[in-house]
């Protein structure tokens, strides 16, 4: 067995300005926000689904994941199996509005994963102002060794390999999405950037737009990545953390097939999960990553 993640829900982050952080992912990004009492925030897509907590914290980090899993798998189950991979676990009750359990544990790097196996009631929020994403779509990490990662996210949360950039950049999916979590071999911890998905090449222009009125100078992009082929624009957030804005991901439709969906701009046919340069691999329609990006 293993813990079989269909979808990530959401990321959690600390931080010491709550408040700040909670309003650019509701004013900007286009999210619904909820306080709670103890001052977290809860921030949902337009669908309804929690996809961003913050919580006070000393530092601006992304402290945990939360995923779906397999709903035919009891969490007692998966706790007992995590058990005997000698990882331990415990069942919280009520953590989330619509959320009954959850049980949690913590991956190779010390990132809190949280799983449910009920999907939580989506109440969609009333449009607003903001970009306003189809969801929340994957979130990259740095990591000191990284077929550590690999194997953590293979073999005890059954992620698949999608796509490597040379031997230090990994995209691993869990769902039909070409990546859903990404590994960068590098001396630098924590997460590298947060990615949501918009609902196409248009939505990406407006959300440009948007960046712009708000006074957020995108980073880099628009572009189109070799891995997954998405068209990506990036942008800082208030707290200095890389945001992605994506559409035209890659999709496996059909696991068995090994090959992602055909789309008019991939230039292997059929597009096989396969090893990328470096130099081709990171914006198929120009520039490479600019100084700060990755480090
Ligand atoms: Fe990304």
């Amino acid at each position: 067995m293993t813990l079989r993640i269909t979808r990530l829900a959401f990321a959690t982050f600390g931080s010491p300005d709550p408040a700040q952080l909670a309003d650019y992912y509701a004013s900007v990004i286009g999210l619904s926000a909820m306080t709670r009492a103890d001052g977290g925030v809860h921030l949902a897509s337009p669908s309804g689904e929690t996809c961003v907590l913050v919580e006070a914290g000393e530092a601006p980090v992304c402290t945990g994941l939360g995923f779906e899993t397999a709903p035919d798998v009891p969490l007692e189950d998966v706790a007992r199996w995590l058990g005997a991979q000698g990882i331990a676990s415990a069942v919280r009750t009520d953590p989330l509005p619509g959320i009954a359990r959850m049980l949690r544990f913590t991956d190779f790097k010390g990132t809190r994963i949280d799983v449910f196996n009920t999907p939580p009631p989506a109440v969609p929020a009333l449009a607003g102002a903001g970009i306003g994403p189809r969801k929340l779509g994957h979130v990259a990490f740095y990591v000191a060794d990284i077929q550590q990662a690999v194997a953590f996210y293979r073999d005890i949360l059954g992620f698949r390999v999608s796509d490597w950039m040379e031997d230090f950049f990994v995209f691993m999916r869990c769902g039909p999405d070409h990546h859903t979590c990404n590994f960068i071999s590098s001396a630098n911890r924590g997460m590298h950037h947060m990615a949501f998905e918009l609902a196409d090449w248009a939505h990406v222009k407006a959300a440009c737009d948007g960046l712009s009125r708000a006074g957020l100078q995108m980073t880099w992009g628009p572009g189109r990545h070799g891995p997954g082929h998405n068209i990506f624009t990036y942008h800082r957030n208030p707290q200095n953390q890389i945001i992605e804005l994506f559409t035209e991901l890659d999709v496996m439709s059909d696991e068995a097939s090994g090959a992602f969906d055909p789309r008019p701009w991939h230039r292997d046919a059929p597009q096989r999960p396969k090893v990328w340069r470096a130099s081709e691999a990171t914006n198929l329609w120009g520039d490479g990553p600019p100084p700060g990006h990755r480090s």
